[in-house]
């Protein structure tokens, strides 16, 4: 039997929404999805959600069309819009969302102007410089979506690129552009806020908000919990002790002899590797649970294993292993890795056993 295995929290999923809706009552949700939500898989995740959201969002076509295969109903947005007439004649059928964040895609528009109804994001570029019309293109790029009759709607959307750093004063910045910009615009709906101005700024959550990292219980910011924020882990990832070793002093351990021990000291392998996603560059003094108790990774992180300091402790084979959810939380894993919790889930990969609970 594998040892790795994913468990996925259906109620941290919802208790999470539910976070989003205290925090942005008046607001519609667009939660979002893309990259196999953030890892957790779409198809569930869109599922459970889909009763509680407005909108789901993905990066792409595929990532929309897989979710319209597994029966999801609710409105998807493609946040990097469509390329080509088969993908808008796709939108149209299959009631998407587009973002429109470049001239060539108002030209795609233009050049098929009739169609059913079309919701469409316009997305400014309010200081990000990743996707987005300037502000002062974004007029002209308003008045052409305005011509085309078979657009019905637009919101005026834009991403916030330092959100999660509390002292930055870019968000302030990219506010006033916004601001600014919606004053020269006929009213129109809004969406500016992700996870950190959901939790953090109340005066951009507008009509939309589009929470993606808090659905599945990672906090946003470097300076504050998860648990602080009440949010729960929706992912752990479990494996087992397979071997037990005592080593002597000076002996050093895993590839590349990185590690060295100060003392006689018992190793614990546990079966996680960089071939399940656990990220290879986490160095020694990382956290691991073993039996529910805290103890330091030490030496390098091979493919299917890491080897683990459980110092005199009577840790045995077959015991149970947490390399992060519930009781310790990712955020702290990626800190000692040099990452975010976002890539961490993004990047356990197909071996590795997966159960919703
Ligand atoms: C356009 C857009 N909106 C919202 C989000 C959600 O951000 P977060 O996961 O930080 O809440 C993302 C994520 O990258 C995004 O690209």
């Amino acid at each position: 039997m594998r040892d790795a295995t994913l468990t996925l929290s259906r109620s941290a999923l919802l208790h999470n929404m539910a976070r989003v809706r205290a925090c942005a009552p008046q607001s519609r949700v667009l939660a979002m999805v893309k990259a196999d939500a953030y890892g957790h898989g779409a198809s569930l995740v869109a599922s459970w959600l889909s009763p509680h959201v407005d909108a789901l969002g993905v990066a792409f076509m595929e990532e929309a069309l897989a979710l319209r295969d597994a029966g999801i109903k609710t409105p998807i947005a493609l946040m990097e819009g469509v390329f080509n007439a088969y993908e808008l004649a796709t939108a149209r059928a299959l009631d998407m969302y587009l973002v429109v964040h470049q001239s060539q895609q108002l030209d795609l528009l233009e050049k098929h102007p009739s169609g059913p109804p079309l919701t469409v994001w316009l997305k400014v570029d309010s200081g990000m410089h990743r996707l987005g019309f300037s502000p002062s293109e974004a007029v002209l790029a308003y008045q052409r979506l305005e011509a085309l009759p078979s657009v019905v709607r637009i919101v005026l959307c834009s991403h916030f690129a330092a959100a999660d750093v509390t002292t930055s004063l870019q968000t302030e910045h990219q506010t006033t552009v916004m601001n600014a910009l919606a004053a020269r615009l006929p009213a129109m709906p809004r969406s500016l806020a992700n996870s950190a101005a959901i939790l953090g700024r109340p005066e951009v959550h507008h009509q939309w908000v589009r929470p993606g990292i808090m659905l599945y219980g990672s906090s946003p910011f470097a300076d504050r919990t998860a648990a602080d924020l009440d949010l729960e882990p929706v992912m752990t990832l479990h494996s087992r002790v397979i071997a037990v070793r005592d080593i002597s002093a000076g002996e050093a351990v895993g590839y590349g002899a990185t590690w060295t021990s100060r003392q006689p000291t018992r190793l614990a392998v546990v079966a996680i590797g960089y071939g399940d996603g656990y990220p290879r560059h986490a160095p020694s003094g990382t956290p691991v649970l073993i039996n529910g108790r805290r103890y330091p990774l030490v030496g390098r992180v091979s493919m299917d294993m890491i080897t683990v300091d459980v110092s005199d402790e009577p840790v045995q084979p077959g015991d149970h292993a947490v390399l992060w959810g519930e009781g310790l939380p990712a955020d702290e894993v990626a800190a000692h890795a040099g990452t975010i919790s976002y890539e961490l889930f993004c990047r356990i990969t197909g071996r590795v056993e997966r159960i919703w609970r």
